[in-house]
């Protein structure tokens, strides 16, 4: 498998792309979080546009310029995140689900900020969160070509195969995370790009520069 560099002209096409964490409110001061910058989301952004697409990004809180072309939203939850992907995938040809969505929300948000009590222990409950790409991946009518990732720190390849059949996608790209060098919060990284039928190893590189031959290839494979 050959990737074709430059990537192609995308004009015409509309890819919605989920980047960033989510952050889930505990209180009115408060949330769970997760360390991703939004470098990976926001290069496949840039690339797309640069090739001509019309491109959504959703975003969480993260602190970056929105890309030249890009049509960008805000969202917070992974609930927002949701109803903003859904909305958006309506009209998108491709899907890519970049963002670190946080798996577990609080299960009651307070009104007000918790107070310290006496106790040495607090418990929160938190709820399962909707899995925004298995959601579009599962849209009956206009379903997106669906492309993931999957940041893992062991059994890379395996749970990034699983996730690609359990989630139905069309496309998933494993994300080493075990270093500190590439991935999350970070200037570089590498990934395994996996689909029904074949793998391909794109390795580390700036993020900028491999968000250029994943948009290449996605474009490839949803044009077959
Ligand atoms: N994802 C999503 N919605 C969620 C959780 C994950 O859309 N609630 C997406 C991510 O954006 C990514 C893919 O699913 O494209 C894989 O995310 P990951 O966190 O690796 O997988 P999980 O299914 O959450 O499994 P786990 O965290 O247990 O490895
Ligand atoms: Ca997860």
């Amino acid at each position: 498998e050959r990737l074709f560099t430059p990537v192609k002209n995308l004009q015409g096409l509309h890819f919605t792309i989920t980047a960033g964490p989510t952050r889930e409110a505990i209180d009115p001061v408060r949330y769970i979080s997760n360390h991703s910058s939004g470098k990976m989301g926001y290069a496949l952004a840039a690339a797309a546009a640069k090739a001509g697409a019309r491109v959504t990004l959703i975003s969480g809180p993260v602190q970056l310029p929105t890309p030249a072309g890009v049509d960008r939203i805000d969202v917070l939850s992974a609930e927002q995140m949701l109803q903003a992907a859904l909305a958006a995938a309506v009209t998108a040809d491709i899907f890519i689900g970049c963002a670190a969505v946080a798996d577990y929300r609080v299960a009651e948000i307070a009104t007000d900020k918790l107070k310290k009590g006496s106790e040495n222990e607090l418990q929160l409950k938190l709820v399962k969160n909707p899995d925004i790409i298995a959601t579009v991946a599962a849209l009956q009518q206009q379903r997106p070509f669906t492309v993931g990732f999957a940041a893992e720190t062991r059994n890379v390849l395996d749970y990034a195969r699983q996730k690609l059949l359990n989630k139905r996608l069309d496309m998933i790209c494993a994300n080493d995370v075990s270093g500190s060098q590439i991935g999350f919060n970070s200037e570089q990284n590498a990934v395994s790009v996996i689909w029904r039928g074949g793998e391909l190893d794109l390795p580390v590189q700036a993020k900028q520069q491999l968000a250029e031959q994943l948009i290449a290839l996605i474009s490839q494979h949803y044009q077959a």
